[in-house]
């Protein structure tokens, strides 16, 4: 039965893609029902040369619509709310209309802790403190618009005023309020007369811009500012809320108020397509530059960076860790005397980690005998702080076993050197903390010497070195985008960054994230466009690329890959000095499969090189300079295991595997190589360039099966005339050591995916015997593992037809699933079904027997190539 109905359908399905059927579902944008939109709100794009005023009448003449928002400037359409009458397809059909998305939610993403840094020692690390220190740069006479959450302007640090002669603020507007509030379901948009920040984000991120004060030093004090407050309050359930529809309203403001550049802290989906990352692109092809955030999703692997950093020509940021952490210690008693320990706080139930009297500690066995605590304790902790080491099973189980056995308290260490917040589940109800390997080893050796008491008073602060200062923060989304573009593009200081904050919450605060990252890169270009007013966005953009510093990767000992942090760590100082400029400064690699195109190859063989050409220019009036070439590889990475699941290091927030594994030697074949094939060695005149033909290799001794992502550094040596050093510009490069397009979208099987599931995610043991009904419905849940151009999940009959999509069952520009957020997506079958892509009209399906069909487009895929599919076919179940 099962074999025949999937027979019959493979034919239906072939012939049931008609391109008619795509393109009608191409006009209206859906997302998956995972992710959140404004009910019966939509954007409507227009297509740039309509009218949209007199477009914008038509829409407004339709029955039952509200005009929300025009956008009349680069993005032309409007924002409205459709009453349930309005069909979707009748908004995409009005003439002029080139695109209607679903007004999407975003929720804010960034970590707080209450943590004190008040060293300037990364100003010294990113050129700043050098730059300031001899040409005084501050920013001056340059514009910044910030898309954020407002800002405390009565803050002393950041001016203490709005809009007044001298003050920093000169732009800016509310387009939201405060009332937006996701957790008791309000949307309501009621903005204030200015921009005021009651969330805090935007408050910190203008301090990394704009501060001037003993405890912060902004980047570009100097500057004037705009702030377009697109995010509302934090809500009752400690979330920040806001809307596709508003932060377009705030870019689009800062856009009309002519600023220089525009610094987004924020971000959501993963597809240039996506309407921020349109937006944004169209800002900087009008001479705009746009940094924006790349997101905090690097725990989850490869494929994590966000719009709308991702658009054409933006200045994708992500993060590195601060050099010095400032925290409360945990101060530890032994026989050998006081021992000041930094510790990482963990939020559980019982809240921080604090204890304000000595309290004792013990270092538990389990009743296997094992120090990792993995099976119940019976030794009795109570009143006891356990300690236990990193391994074998989750914290939270750790945490759990020692509160089995009446700890008070759990420290956790790492089993390597640093130190992370653990993730605890919200069943732990006692205190929890971590601390690194080497303090957690000394403990536990004290202990067997005799007793050893710890307290942690929450009060008193103490300013540590961060031992993965300068190294990319952990949380730091990876690119590449989803069609091989390398992002992001440079990483700046965004773990641990001591900021301003409203004062009403305490006036300041530590905040990681790429959120914090961003305004430090925003910053630092306002810098070079007060030095170099006369450079171009392309010519800004290609000198903060080629004076960064590339990371050295602490395992392998080579460089962090591209796709984690771009082009390196940003130099301030290098950049505004830099007299060397590049016409392409990043190189995005394709897969070996496509690259021929480009390259020699083209007999269907794979790519072993790619070709470039640079343009290399001597911005120097004066003097000449000689050039020549090295070399740096960088460690290649992978998300995947051999077998083609994702590796663990996804689903346990490390770092993901790397070739080499650690510091051994490697084939030399295994590491990429980059050379030049012609003039390699040229001298170019004051005010001239040069070409010089670049040849990339790709590693050959690595397994395609492997999947592995790999990159390195063009190292362009420079010596101008009579100056006897040499400075060094980066040239970053990234590609796929394989057919990128044969990475599986869905997840392996062995995760037990795609199934049909009940709704609290159990699977339906048996779907012959399940019946759709009323009050029963069914779930699709499935995993992707990378994005997807194309998604559908079509419920079909016994006769292999396709009666229409799952709600939610048809969308576009998926993002994959991120294993921190949600293990799967998920998608109802309740009896009713989209009959076509454009998701306009529901109807009710008659009673019968049906299966599912999903089908998801790999990467790089034809939308119209039925191969290029990743396909599953459910086992037949019953809508009553
Ligand atoms: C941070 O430092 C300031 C003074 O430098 C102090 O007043 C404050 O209590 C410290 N802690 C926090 C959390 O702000
Ligand atoms: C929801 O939150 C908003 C903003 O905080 C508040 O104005 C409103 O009264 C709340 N509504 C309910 C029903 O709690
Ligand atoms: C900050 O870190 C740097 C580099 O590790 C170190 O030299 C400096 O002493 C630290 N500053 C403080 C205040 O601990
Ligand atoms: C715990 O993990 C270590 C390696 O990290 C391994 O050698 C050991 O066998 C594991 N123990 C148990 C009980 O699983
Ligand atoms: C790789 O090739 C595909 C197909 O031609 C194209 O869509 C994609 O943009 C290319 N990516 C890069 C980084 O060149
Ligand atoms: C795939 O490989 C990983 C890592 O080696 C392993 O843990 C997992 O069990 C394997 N899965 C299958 C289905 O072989
Ligand atoms: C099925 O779910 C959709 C989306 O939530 C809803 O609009 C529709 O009314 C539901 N149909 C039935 C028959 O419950
Ligand atoms: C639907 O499936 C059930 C269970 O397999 C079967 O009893 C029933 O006859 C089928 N109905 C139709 C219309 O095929």
């Amino acid at each position: 039965m099962w074999v025949l109905i999937s027979a019959i359908f493979l034919a239906v399905f072939t012939a049931s893609f008609s391109s008619a059927e795509w393109t009608a579902g191409e006009k209206v944008v859906n997302y998956p029902a995972s992710v959140p939109v404004k009910r019966n709100s939509f954007i409507i794009e227009f297509h740039d040369h309509i009218d949209a005023h007199s477009n914008g009448l038509k829409v407004r003449s339709m029955p039952d619509i509200a005009v929300d928002h025009h956008y009349n400037g680069l993005f032309k359409g409007m924002a409205v709310t459709a009453g349930n009458s309005v069909k979707v397809s009748d908004l995409a059909g009005i003439d002029g209309v080139r695109k209607v998305y679903p007004n999407r939610i975003h929720k804010l993403n960034t970590r707080a802790s209450k943590r004190n840094i008040t060293s300037t020692y990364l100003h010294q690390k990113t050129g700043l403190a050098k730059i300031v220190k001899e040409l005084g740069l501050d920013g001056k006479g340059v514009k910044i618009g910030i898309v954020d959450s407002g800002v405390d302007y009565e803050h002393p640090d950041l001016g203490g005023c709005w809009k007044t002669k001298g003050c920093p603020w000169q732009y800016g507007e509310d387009f939201i309020g405060d009332k937006y509030d996701l957790a008791n379901g309000s949307t309501v948009v009621s903005p204030n007369s200015t921009p005021m920040d009651c969330d805090g984000h935007g408050t910190h991120v203008s301090g990394i811009l704009a501060a001037t004060g003993a405890q912060v030093q902004g980047v570009s004090p100097g500057a004037t500012y705009g702030m377009y407050r697109v995010l509302s309050c934090t809500d009752s359930s400690g979330e920040t809320a806001t809307e596709d529809a508003i932060i377009i309203k705030g870019m689009e403001a800062a856009y009309r108020d002519g600023h220089d550049i525009v610094s987004m802290s924020i971000g959501g989906g993963g597809w240039a397509e996506d309407p921020t990352s349109v937006v944004a692109s169209k800002m900087v092809a009008n001479g705009v530059i746009v940094v924006a955030a790349a997101g905090n999703y690097g725990n989850d692997g490869l494929f994590t960076a966000q719009s709308p950093s991702i658009g054409n020509g933006v200045i994708s940021v992500g993060s590195v860790d601060n050099w010095n952490y400032t925290g409360t210690p945990l101060i530890v008693h032994t026989n050998t005397g006081l021992h000041t320990i930094r510790k990482a706080e963990a939020t559980t139930q019982a809240g921080m980690f604090i204890f304000k009297k000595p309290v004792s500690i013990a270092a538990p066995r389990d009743i296997t005998g094992n120090i990792n605590c993995c099976s119940p304790i019976e030794m009795d902790l109570k009143g006891k702080l356990a300690l236990i080491p990193r391994g074998n099973c989750t914290f939270s189980e750790k945490a759990i076993a020692a509160q089995n056995a009446g700890a008070a308290g759990v420290i956790l260490y790492n089993e390597k050197a640093g130190i992370r917040t653990p993730l605890i589940e919200r069943r732990v109800s006692i205190p929890v903390t971590m601390i690194n390997v080497k303090d957690g080893e000394l403990i536990a050796m004290a202990i067997s010497a005799g007793p050893v008491t710890a307290m942690a008073s929450g009060e008193e602060y103490k300013t540590f070195d961060n031992p993965n200062g300068g190294k990319m923060s952990d949380f730091s989304s990876y690119g590449p985008t989803p069609e091989l573009g390398l992002v992001p593009l440079l990483s700046a200081p965004g773990g641990d960054i001591w900021s301003t904050y409203p004062r009403k919450k305490g006036s300041y605060l530590s905040l990681s994230g790429t959120s914090m990252s961003t305004p430090y890169v925003a910053g630092a270009v306002a810098l070079i466009k007060q030095a170099r007013p006369e450079l171009s966005v392309d010519q800004i953009r290609a000198l903060l690329v080629t004076s960064s510093s590339s990371i050295t990767d602490s395992k392998t000992g080579m460089q962090t890959n591209p796709y984690r942090s771009g082009a390196g760590l940003v130099n301030i100082y290098n950049a505004v000095q830099s007299r060397f400029h590049i016409d392409r400064p990043i190189l995005s690699i394709n897969d070996t499969k496509r690259e021929g195109v480009y390259g020699v190859i083209s007999n269907g063989a794979d790519a072993k090189s790619a070709f470039r050409t640079l343009t290399i220019s001597n911005m120097d009036t004066q003097k000449g300079m000689r050039i020549a070439l090295e070399h740096l590889p960088a460690a290649a990475i992978t998300m995947y295991n051999p077998n083609h699941t994702l590796s663990n290091a996804v689903y346990n927030q490390l770092a993901l595997p790397t070739w080499p594994k650690g510091r051994e030697k490697v084939p030399a074949n295994t590491i990429p190589q980059g050379s030049c094939s012609s003039n390699c060695h040229p001298y170019i005149a004051p005010g001239e360039s040069a070409v010089m033909k670049i040849r990339i290799d790709r590693p050959v001794g690595l397994k395609e099966s492997e999947r592995w992502f790999y990159g390195g550094f063009l190292s362009f040596k420079a010596e101008w005339d009579d100056e006897g050093t040499q400075s060094t510009f980066t040239v970053p490069y990234a590609g796929y050591n394989g057919d990128l397009n044969k990475i599986n979208a869905l997840s392996h099987k062995s995760e037990g995916l795609p199934a049909l599931v009940y709704e609290n995610g159990k699977p339906i043991d048996v779907p012959s015997l399940f019946k759709v009904n009323s009050r029963n419905a069914a779930f699709v849940a499935y995993k992707l593992d990378t994005p997807s151009r194309v998604v559908s999940i079509s419920l079909v009959d016994l006769e292999g037809k396709r009666v229409g999509y799952l709600p939610g069952g048809y969308y576009t520009n998926s993002i994959r699933t991120l294993p921190s957020v949600r293990g799967f997506f998920m998608a109802a079958v309740n009896g009713s079904v989209y009959p076509s892509a454009d998701a306009s009209e529901l109807a009710n399906v008659p009673a019968g027997n049906y299966s599912i069909h999903l089908a998801v487009l790999r990467l790089l895929g034809n939308l119209e190539r039925e191969s290029d599919y990743d396909i599953w076919d459910s086992d037949m179940f019953t809508i009553e």
